[in-house]
């Protein structure tokens, strides 16, 4: 019989392996999909939905994964990762609650405010048919939570369902989001705390149909990644470029290279994070998802490579840190 502090031993990656299955050192499967990832202190945060329930059909026809809540995990080396616990755990006895099982919990992004030492989650909720259209936020005074959930909104008033946030150098942060039933992505800047909206947005990509976003910057210049809306099923990714988080946004192709990169290798975005020390070194996190399945959805981590004449995300079935060194 294996002890656990064994197996912690026995799990001890020393790369990433795209799309296969992904142990945490307990040796149960990570359960953070649609997620981010935040360092602080020295140690990565990866916040994910826990999908780790059976399958039900919406009742608009959608395959679902009753809610059961955010999970943290964290990790020193990117490879391997500590679970934390349900970061933000749904709440069963209010059926009217954002959190309640029968609810869509997607997509949480935490940053870090430096001025009030907070850390603050937005996720999307909705209900099962996604007519709800809110961003949730959530609050702590720990990395790992508990975070206490604040409420939702409609962000200036409007609909939202895929979202992620984005925080500048000088500390300035936006929500990034689907909006007129997914067909125009729209940047609104948070208040200085990061809790709320601060009312200034603009509608980026209009009638574009885009949903997954994930903002990153790189010498000076953004960059947005986002898929196609075809609900859990694969399509191709595309990059934007700009100068200015509020500005003109130039909608690239795709930025992807090898086998089915025109499918985003399987996978759809969800976030961008530069790793801590190495320069020039982004790390594009996607979910493959399995719609039949939804626990069993694979991660996608990748190096991004960044050229004159933009960025390009290359395939590899095992790649590790080293490869920001060559
Ligand atoms: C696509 C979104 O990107 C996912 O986060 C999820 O909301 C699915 N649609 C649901 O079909």
């Amino acid at each position: 019989m294996i002890r656990d502090s064994e197996l912690s031993d026995l799990i001890k990656y020393e790369d990433f392996q795209p799309g296969e299955l992904w142990l945490d050192t307990n040796g149960k499967p990570i359960q953070a999909h649609g997620g981010s990832v935040l360092f602080d202190n020295g140690m990565y945060y990866w916040y994910g939905e826990n999908k780790d329930g059976p399958n039900s059909l919406s009742r608009i026809g959608i395959q679902r994964v009753d809610v059961i809540g955010i999970s943290c995990y964290s990790s020193s080396d990117l490879y391997n990762w500590t679970f934390e616990g349900i970061a933000l755990p749904a709440i069963s006895d209010d059926p009217n609650h954002d959190l309640h099982p029968s609810k869509v919990a997607e997509r949480p992004k935490v940053l870090k405010n430096d001025q009030t030492g907070q850390y603050i989650m937005w996720l999307h909720v909705d209900n099962e048919d996604y007519t709800l259209a809110k961003t949730g936020v959530a609050i702590s005074d720990n990395p790992a939570g508990p975070f206490v959930y604040m409420g939702s909104k409609r962000p200036n008033g409007v609909d939202s369902r895929d979202m992620t946030l984005f925080k500048d150098e000088d500390g300035t942060a936006y929500l990034i989001h689907s909006s007129d039933w997914n067909k125009t992505l729209i940047i609104s800047r948070l208040t200085d705390d990061y809790t709320d909206l601060n009312g200034e947005f603009t509608k980026a990509f209009i009638d574009q149909s885009r949903e997954a976003p994930a903002v990153f910057k790189h010498a000076g210049r953004y960059y947005l990644l986002s898929s196609g809306c075809t609900g859990w099923y694969p399509n191709a990714a595309l990059v934007a470029e700009s100068d200015r988080m509020m500005g003109r946004w130039e909608l690239k192709d795709n930025p992807l290279s090898g086998v089915n990169a025109r499918k985003t290798f399987y996978a759809q975005s969800t976030y961008v994070f530069p790793v801590q020390g190495l320069e020039n070194s982004f790390i594009f996190m996607a979910d493959r998802w399995w719609p039949e399945e939804l626990a069993d959805s694979r991660y996608v981590w990748l190096p991004v490579t960044f050229m004159d004449d933009g960025i390009e995300i290359k395939w590899a079935d095992r790649w590790d840190l080293n490869t920001f060194r060559k």
